[in-house]
């Protein structure tokens, strides 16, 4: 019998340390370390761990006790000793009042290319009509906790990947001033809030009728896969065609329950899942019409376990848990390259007995028929899919 508390405490600990990119992950839980250490050594307890992170930055003014004072060092050049003197504090405005204004919302297609986003203004989507590909799916794509910095990193690599190969419609809805916040409950609690604007946005381009609800598939990854499903649920004008969940977080939805409302199979016409990190960061159970598990879809995915050093084995979480979209991202550049089976478990789906079941692809070309749980088995780098060998 597991002990609950301690794993609730491992489970938030390794949370701290996933992010898209490790290196930064571990940066991030030692400058949050140094605060922690430096205010109990001025003698001023961290009561409130995260506070600074929900004031506003414009409401940050320098004050004569130095209560407030963030410095804005860039996650990329931040070196060694720039952290000894200040904690890393991300540039970004935190909100704990959401509207539709707290998301940046661009809009990318194939003609424009991956170098000239088109920033949406929430409310006056009219504007970027002279972009809109008629005729073609909407790709809605949209990150988890703390997110990313970058446009083309983490999980919106899948949208670099549909710019590139594909001529259909792009928005990244980025909520990083909701995500950025350390306090991993707090943007977990909000995904629910930020999902209905994100459906509020997509009825708008409804209502300009130049997309049908079934056209549009939404794509989140982690705590971004709730918010897709609390899109797919707030969504008002018909049912969303498809919601892909990569790695949906487990954490504050299936073991310690802040909300109820999980992504699954009611929030959209098809539901396709991938689990990457399932049982620490990534839920476990199957949420979707069709829950993809590679590799046993549990940590550490191929390629993910370096060393056993304890850095590399936390580490081989946040790896596993961006596998989820770094397989979707390869889906679309290698199509129909991660042949699937629909099988009862692991075990039966490698000793052979599934092989005549249902396949389906994961990823980009998953069939919005399929139904089930799939195993299939990924390489150890991109290309990940394997096209030939199907057990
Ligand atoms: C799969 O189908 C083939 C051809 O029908 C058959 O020979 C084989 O025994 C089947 N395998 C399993 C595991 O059912
Ligand atoms: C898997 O990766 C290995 C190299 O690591 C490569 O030789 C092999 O062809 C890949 N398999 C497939 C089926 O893509």
């Amino acid at each position: 019998m597991k002990n609950y508390i301690s794993s609730i405490v491992v489970v938030l600990l390794l949370l701290l340390l996933f992010a898209d990119k490790p290196s930064d992950a571990q940066r991030l839980l030692r400058s949050i370390w140094r605060r922690f250490t430096r205010n109990t050594e001025n003698g001023r307890p961290n009561t409130m761990p995260g506070r600074q992170e929900i004031v506003s930055r414009q409401d940050v003014v320098p004050a004569s006790d130095d209560t407030v004072r963030p410095i804005q060092i860039p996650l990329t050049d931040a070196t060694e000793s720039q952290q000894e003197t200040e904690p890393y504090i991300p540039q970004r405005r935190s909100s704990l009042f959401i509207d539709g204004t707290s998301l940046d919302f661009v809009y990318w297609n194939k003609e424009l290319g991956n170098n000239k986003p088109i920033i949406i203004e929430f409310g006056n989507e009219k504007q970027i009509l002279n972009y809109w590909v008629r005729g073609k799916p909407l790709k809605v794509i949209t990150h988890g906790w703390l997110g990313t910095d970058e446009d083309d990193k983490g999980v919106f690599g899948i949208k670099t990947a549909y710019v590139a190969t594909e001529n259909c419609n792009v928005i990244t809805a980025d909520w990083n001033r909701v995500s950025g916040n350390y306090m991993y409950p707090m943007p977990a609690y909000q995904t629910a809030r930020v999902g209905s604007i994100i459906a509020e946005l997509l009825e708008h381009f409804v209502q300009l009728a130049v997309i049908d609800p079934s056209d549009i598939h939404v794509i989140g990854h982690s705590l971004g896969a709730h918010v897709s499903g609390a899109c797919g649920a707030a969504f008002s004008l018909g049912k969303i065609g498809r919601i892909t969940g990569l790695d949906p977080a487990g954490p504050g939805f299936e073991y310690v329950a802040l909300r109820s409302d999980h992504l699954d199979s009611t929030d959209a016409q098809f539901v396709d899942v991938i689990h990457t990190a399932s049982g620490t960061a990534g839920y476990s159970s199957p949420i979707g019409h069709a829950d993809f598990y590679p590799n046993e879809g549990s940590p550490p995915q191929p390629g993910c376990l370096e060393s056993y050093m304890p850095t590399a084995l936390v580490n081989l979480i946040g790896c596993s848990h961006s596998r989820a979209h770094e397989f979707y991202a390869d889906s679309v550049y290698n199509r129909k390259s991660y042949s699937a089976v629909e099988c009862p478990s692991w075990e039966e789906y490698t000793s052979g007995v599934c092989k005549n079941n249902t396949h389906s692809f994961m990823g980009h070309d998953a069939d919005p028929k399929a139904r089930g749980i799939f195993y299939l088995q990924t390489n150890s780098t991109s290309p990940f899919g394997i096209l030939e060998r199907v057990l």
